[in-house]
């Protein structure tokens, strides 16, 4: 493993004042997101989608690196450049999503585990050499009557611990992903528990694995009211809570925590962002983003699909990353 790679690839990734694109959606996922604004699910429909927000200009400020799904990273721009050789022209950083996607957990109905680890170790060396320095593996843990299970959460955070040591043999860094839903009416005290076991068991496991901690980069959920809880706690609350629990169960030797945005509208997310960095400014890690559909929901509909409506979907993307980015620092003015 070389230690050096890895670590300064995982601190250019939380380099001031930027975070992460999150455009790795499964095809089954970019359908649903297509659906939504008409456009049937093409290859060419998800290509020229996707190249209109990498190659949105200037955009390079404020994000420093894009989480691809494998047909992503092999496609090219109009001009017929690789995606990941059109990024590194910019000083963006390619990643690539390596697991296989959540599948039932046996015995347990209402959860999942995430797959993914047969053949990993050759994959890995294959989008290594396709320009990935950068990967990441989504673990999800849902909240409901009687779950997360210990099963649940324990599994998963062996899946995640032994993808990651797989991704540092490969000179890829990990971005370990443990998602504990948002769906469900449950309080913000029920979220903040979750998390924390859930935070704990992970890092026993990286631990466990012999994983290097200065070599990855975390990426959870916020601790947050459940979407159907009648009380939603409010942007401070969200940020105490969730800076809170992190400073209880992630290492200072991590370099950075990028969120996930999880279905929170793309303001609200940035919002969060702000007020961690704002009420926090001496956290040991930094705290960025790595935004799907925060990050997109706005360029998605400002585009619809239309050739003639490409600069309006950059100008949104662009806005919102320029957004997370002043948030990224507790800069943020709405
Ligand atoms: P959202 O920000 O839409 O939750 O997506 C982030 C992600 O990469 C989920 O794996």
């Amino acid at each position: 493993m070389n230690e050096d790679t890895l670590t300064t690839t995982a601190r250019a990734l939380v380099a001031p004042n930027k975070g992460i694109l999150a455009a790795d959606e499964s095809t089954g996922t970019i359908a649903k997101r297509l659906a939504s604004i008409k456009v049937e699910n093409t290859e060419e429909a998800r290509r020229s989608y996707r190249q209109m927000l990498l190659t949105t200009p200037g955009a390079e400020a404020f994000i420093s690196g894009v989480i691809m799904y494998h047909e992503t990273l092999g496609q090219r721009t109009d001009a017929g450049v690789p995606f990941p050789a059109a990024l590194s022209e910019r000083g963006i950083i390619s990643g690539i999503k390596v697991d296989t996607g959540a599948k039932p957990l046996a015995l347990h109905s209402d959860e999942k585990i995430t797959e993914g680890l047969d053949g990993l170790r050759d994959r890995l060396t294959d989008y290594r050499e396709r320009g990935a320095r950068f990967a990441k593996w989504r673990a999800v843990i849902t909240i409901g009557d009687g779950t997360p299970s210990e099963a649940c959460i324990v599994a998963n955070a062996h899946a995640l611990a032994r993808y990651a040591a797989l991704c540092q043999e490969a000179e890829l860094v990990p971005i370990v992903e443990p998602e504990v839903l948002m769906d469900g009416d449950h309080s913000i005290d029920r979220c903040e528990e979750v998390t924390a076991r859930t935070l704990g068991e992970v890092f026993t496991a990286l631990r466990r694995h012999d994983v290097l901690l200065e070599g990855i980069l975390l990426k959870p959920n916020m601790v947050i009211s459940g979407k159907g809880c009648a009380t939603q706690a409010k942007v401070d609350e969200v940020a105490r809570r969730t800076v809170r629990c992190l400073l209880r169960h992630v290492p200072a030797a991590v370099p950075g925590v990028v969120f996930l945005s999880g279905g929170q509208d793309d303001v609200t997310a940035t919002a969060h962002l702000n007020a961690m960095n704002r009420l926090h400014a001496d956290n040991p890690w930094e705290l960025s983003f790595s935004y799907g559909r925060a990050l997109q929901q706005s360029a998605l509909s400002a585009w619809g699909g239309k050739a003639d409506q490409l600069g309006a979907g950059q100008k949104a993307f662009f806005h919102r990353a320029k957004a997370n980015s002043a948030a990224r620092s507790g800069r943020w003015d709405e």
